[in-house]
């Protein structure tokens, strides 16, 4: 029987930890620091651990078999190379590999140096070059902070007033600090979106399901942009044929291009894509971001879509083998609807106490992410995202209803959610 631990505390988390503790060779799965979710769910525990060196302590006086990482700032603060200095197994990438989510100016120009499709872009420290940039250029444009900013450092800008302001705000206004000192300005790409994740052992891959994040507020994709509402799996924008294009053209000379340049990517990759179709009708799919991560909501749905056990698919990739691995993969879709805070994205309310929280069955699981346990053991709000309830179904309709019949069973004061959650999949 094994123990491991899933350092991260959002709903991302939750999935992945629960989804490892399915393996009946898995005594328990730690959690550090977890969330109120994780906390009541059965073979998890939570640890209130984050420094590097209290992590490694307890993972060898635990004597735990392996480490999964959730999120990116750990990974960009070099987790994955002190365990290993460490001699501790662990899935992530380490921090010079993190660099193609930590810095958006480094993974544009791993690009443009491996020919890799995104669009067209410069970088700017100086406001005023930046300013003649986009007016030379014109309206709709991105705007991008350099560094991390917690999915809220890009600005899409419609007209020339709020290019210029993001530029203010970012280089003049220190909005971001260190992070936006620099900002990528690109040209703004039409389409669809989907999110691509796959996992690697610094040479083999492993494409996981395809999913598609909603990271707009509010419904029909109104209101600012957010870490993420909702998502689904698998994404059908996806064919296969755009699925080959994909490895072909992003993630192969992504992984590729990290060795030649002497960096072996491990852990999992996030391409997020942008598709639209050529006048000639073939698809133009290109990389808008990467992330070195699962995404956040779209981990919930595809934790929930994996049969097989998950534990052996990460314990083959930590050690090389990730040619010999395989998912076995529900062919149901999963539809994740996320609960946010009132004020969510930019003052959420914190501290509303829990009034119902629906039963979780087979086709229908709540993973928690912005929630702790009072003093007293119940269950309250503490940050923005709160929960994802996931459904899966024959169809993403079934799974939509399920998804939001378990949704609505939450309450808390002040909970709000979208309520058309893979519009862009169910079209009848
Ligand atoms: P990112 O964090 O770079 O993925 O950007 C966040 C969101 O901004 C994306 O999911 C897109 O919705 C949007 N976005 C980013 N870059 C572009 C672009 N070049 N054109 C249009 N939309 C974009
Ligand atoms: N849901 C988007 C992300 O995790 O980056």
């Amino acid at each position: 029987m094994k123990k491991l631990l899933v350092i991260g505390s959002g709903g991302r988390e939750h999935a992945l930890a629960w989804r490892l503790a399915q393996g009946a060779d898995i005594e328990k799965v730690y959690v550090a620091p977890g969330n109120a979710g994780t906390a009541a769910t059965e073979k998890l525990e939570n640890l209130p651990l984050s420094a590097h060196a209290d992590l490694i302590e307890f993972v060898k006086k635990e004597g735990i078999a392996f480490t999964v990482v959730g999120p990116e700032a750990p990974l960009a603060a070099g987790v994955v190379d002190d365990f290993r200095a460490a001699g501790l197994g662990i899935f992530g990438p380490e921090k010079a590999a993190a660099q193609l989510e930590s810095s958006k100016d480094f993974a544009k120009a791993f690009m443009k140096r491996h020919g890799i499709p995104t669009a067209d872009y410069e970088t700017f420290t100086d406001p005023a070059a930046a300013r003649a940039y986009v007016e030379k250029k014109g309206a709709p444009i991105v705007i991008k902070a350099d560094g991390l900013a917690a999915g809220k450092g890009v600005v899409v800008a419609m007209t020339l007033k709020e290019a210029t302001d993001a530029i203010d705000s970012m280089l003049e206004g220190h909005q971001f600090g260190q992070a936006g000192a620099r900002v990528v300005i690109e040209d703004f790409l039409a389409g669809e979106e989907a999110s691509f994740i796959v996992m690697v052992d610094g040479e083999h891959i492993l494409p996981l399901a395809t999913s598609q994040d909603h990271k707009r507020l509010l419904d029909a994709d109104k209101g600012p942009n957010t870490g993420g509402m909702g998502a689904y799996s698998p994404a059908p924008v996806v064919t296969p044929e755009i699925h080959d294009q994909v490895m072909r053209e992003i993630i192969r000379p992504t992984v590729e291009g990290m060795a030649k340049e002497g960096v072996r990517y491990t852990g999992f990759l996030y391409a997020g894509l942008m598709i639209s179709r050529r006048a000639d009708g073939s698809a133009d799919v290109r990389t808008l971001e990467f992330n070195c991560r699962m995404g956040d909501p779209e981990t919930q749905p595809i934790m929930m879509r994996i049969r097989s056990n998950f534990a052996d698919t990460v314990e083959a990739a930590i050690a090389g083998r990730l040619d010999e691995a395989k998912i076995e993969w529900d062919s149901r879709s999963a539809l994740g609807v996320v609960v946010a805070a009132r004020g969510y994205p930019e003052h959420p309310e914190k501290g509303a106490v829990f009034e119902a929280m629906p039963e979780n069955s087979a086709d229908a699981r709540i993973f928690h992410a912005g929630t702790k346990l009072d003093q007293e053991g119940r269950t309250t709000v503490s940050g923005g995202r709160v929960l994802c309830a996931v459904g899966l179904g024959n169809t993403l309709r079934e799974a939509q209803t399920t998804a939001y019949a378990l949704a609505r069973g939450v309450k808390f004061d002040g909970m709000q959610m979208r309520s058309d959650i893979g519009w862009r999949a169910i079209r009848d």
